[in-house]
């Protein structure tokens, strides 16, 4: 599968399924679909790694057949290594993880291209970008977390953007953005480089396919007007 490598210079945005209702996410996914997202982002938590708990391989291997969307599952788990296997059988396009959570992280990333998806690494609001430049040759996303892992309906920590920018200048593969991704940062996180919008509240706070449709647009703008 390769998503994140064939995306080019494309501005693509997903929803977080987070936000969504967990009794009915396969329409939940449908509505933002019809909204322009490009992938699902499905949020692993453990209540170790960050202090929530939520859905896991079970949950993904029933959506996957149910979208033809690429699930994009972000792990907040600690020692994610256990769980990359079931999440690989249930037909993930990617996995994230974060380098806190894992003792070898090249032996993790290798894991999980060798399985078939794409390996992206989660850096944490103050975990500098200099920490994966080793890692970079193995990585086909990075994806910036632009509010503490754990929760939906955080605000955008704006000193992300200066990451945003120091990564760009650092690597060519994409950046993707999470955490507090609406119609106003949408436009900031493209202009400092990123590519890749995640959205959660900001998709599922009214009609999914509208704010979806609203937040890829306004992020798009930014590139039009070549800001
Ligand atoms: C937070 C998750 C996010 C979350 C984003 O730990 O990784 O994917 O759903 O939610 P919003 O878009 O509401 O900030
Ligand atoms: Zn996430």
């Amino acid at each position: 599968m390769s998503f994140f490598s064939r995306l080019g210079d494309r501005v693509v945005g997903g929803p977080s399924i987070l936000a969504a209702n967990f009794a009915c996410l396969a329409e939940e996914v449908r509505k933002a679909r019809e909204g322009g997202a490009s992938f699902v982002h499905f949020d692993a938590m453990d209540n170790h790694f960050v202090p929530n708990l939520t859905i896991g391989p079970l949950v993904a291997a029933s959506l996957v057949p149910e979208t033809d969307l690429p699930v994009d599952a972000h792990l907040m788990v600690q020692n994610p290594d256990s769980l990359i296997p079931a999440f690989l059988e249930a037909g993930v396009a990617s996995i994230s993880i974060h380098p806190e959570a894992v003792t070898h992280l090249h032996r993790t990333l290798s894991m999980i291209r060798e399985g078939g998806a794409e390996a992206g690494v989660a850096l944490n609001p103050t975990t500098p970008p200099e920490s994966i430049e080793w890692a970079l040759p193995y990585l086909d996303f990075v994806l910036v977390m632009s509010v503490n892992p754990g929760f939906g309906g955080q605000s955008f920590i704006p000193e992300m953007l200066d990451k945003i920018r120091r990564l760009k200048e650092m690597t060519d593969v994409p950046i993707q953005v999470d955490g507090g991704i609406n119609v106003e940062t949408a436009p900031a996180v493209v202009e400092a480089g990123a590519r890749v919008l995640v959205a959660g509240s900001a998709v599922y706070k009214g009609d999914p396919a509208t704010e979806m449709r609203r937040i890829i647009d306004s992020g798009r703008s930014a590139v039009a007007e070549g800001r």
